[in-house]
């Protein structure tokens, strides 16, 4: 596939029916001095349209390293990720990077808010890197910090924020683009039960009305039983 191709795939939605992201026999090592450490070992998954996905195990297995691997955000010692059917390792790193940038949404454990800007200009962000113009962004911030009921803090910065609110405005920024797929990397990790229990109801919400594709990696027993599915990785591996 020519650079060309790929780029008009990027935008071409309606191509998207199969699984929203598939994992083949997908394996990450990292060398460490001369030890060899497989974070993730030959792992198949798919994750389908609408899903609501919860990926747990102890520390150290592998949650943090697939999230990255099923995002493009990191690249498999072995193994292919198809994101909407695209092979992300027969794609060159710009090519990879515009993908992701419009297909994935990140959030994680820290919230990652730039903390002079403000919640709007925050979500905003992601939008202006994708090209899109100042009376959109601004219009969109605004509709999507409503989505995570924080219509009335648009123009607070982080640091004028709760945790909980600033992971609702991390969520945001990851929904800007309209991403087909939002991993969560220990989204409620810093937060008090009654605050990481509204996270799941947004989440539940978000993905119930078909807005977005869910990968959660996390430790939070209500969230992952909140999913509609769940895989758990122990040394690397899919536990049955
Ligand atoms: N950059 C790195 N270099 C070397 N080893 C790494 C690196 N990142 C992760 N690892 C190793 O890979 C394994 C999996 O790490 P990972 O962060 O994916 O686990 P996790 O399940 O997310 O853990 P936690 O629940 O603590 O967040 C660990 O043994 C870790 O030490
Ligand atoms: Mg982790």
């Amino acid at each position: 596939m020519d650079a060309a191709e790929t780029t008009d795939a990027v935008t071409d939605e309606s191509r998207d029916v199969g699984p929203v992201v598939r994992a083949d026999r997908v394996s990450r090592e990292y060398r460490v001095g001369s030890a060899t450490v497989r974070a993730v070992d030959r792992v198949s998954m798919e994750v389908r349209r609408g899903e609501f996905l919860a990926v747990t195990g102890p520390s150290g297995s592998g949650k943090s390293t697939l999230l990255h691997l099923l995002g493009g955000v990191d690249t498999p010692t072995e193994g292919r990720v198809l994101l909407g059917g695209r092979d992300l390792g027969r794609m060159n790193e710009r090519q990879r990077e515009k993908l992701r940038l419009r297909r994935v949404g990140l959030v994680f454990q820290r919230f990652y808010l730039l903390p002079a800007l403000t919640a709007r200009e925050n979500v905003e962000l992601p939008m202006a890197e994708a090209g899109s113009d100042r009376k959109e962004r601004h219009e969109r911030a605004g509709e999507l910090l409503a989505r995570v009921g924080l219509g009335d803090r648009t123009e607070h910065r982080p640091p004028q924020l709760s945790g909980g609110q600033r992971q609702r405005v991390a969520i945001a920024r990851a929904l800007a683009n309209r991403p087909a797929l939002l991993l969560a990397d220990e989204p409620t990790g810093e937060l008090d039960r009654d605050t990481s229990r509204d996270i799941l109801e947004l989440f539940l919400d978000l993905t119930r009305s078909g807005e977005t594709t869910l990968v959660v990696g996390t430790h939070d027993a209500e969230l992952a039983e909140g999913a509609g599915r769940g895989l758990r990785l122990v040394d690397g591996r899919l536990a049955t």
